[in-house]
């Protein structure tokens, strides 16, 4: 893995989100803890709706647009939902939050 550095954990409060541009596309970062981040695709499955303005709630987000909640851990649509957001490695060091460029490569090549 190549870790890349997208910004620092502080900039994100707890139960909030951000969106950052990579060369694979928009990712979002989504701090479901003090010292917890996941990382997905800001696309929502079902319509594209922008999933770092959607709702944090334990390792969940829901869509702004129609309510189609994934989970930020498999990225996999929940409930009656079918759909699946991309999802990257992320680890948090010295209060910066690092995402695996390796996979964001992937998906660009894809
Ligand atoms: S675009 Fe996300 S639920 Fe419809």
């Amino acid at each position: 893995m190549s870790w890349i550095d997208i910004g620092a954990l502080d900039d994100i409060p707890e139960r909030g989100a951000r969106m950052v541009r990579t060369r694979a596309g928009c990712v979002a970062l989504f701090r479901t803890g003090a010292t917890e981040v996941f990382a997905t695709s800001n696309t929502c499955a079902h319509k594209g709706g922008p999933l770092a303005e959607g709702i944090v709630h334990g390792r969940k987000v829901t869509c702004p647009l129609h309510n189609w909640v994934y989970s930020l851990e498999t990225g996999e649509a929940q409930g009656a939902d079918e759909g699946r957001i991309a999802t990257y490695p992320v680890r948090i060091e010295d209060g910066r939050i690092l995402i695996d460029g390796d996979a964001i490569g992937k998906r660009s090549a894809a």
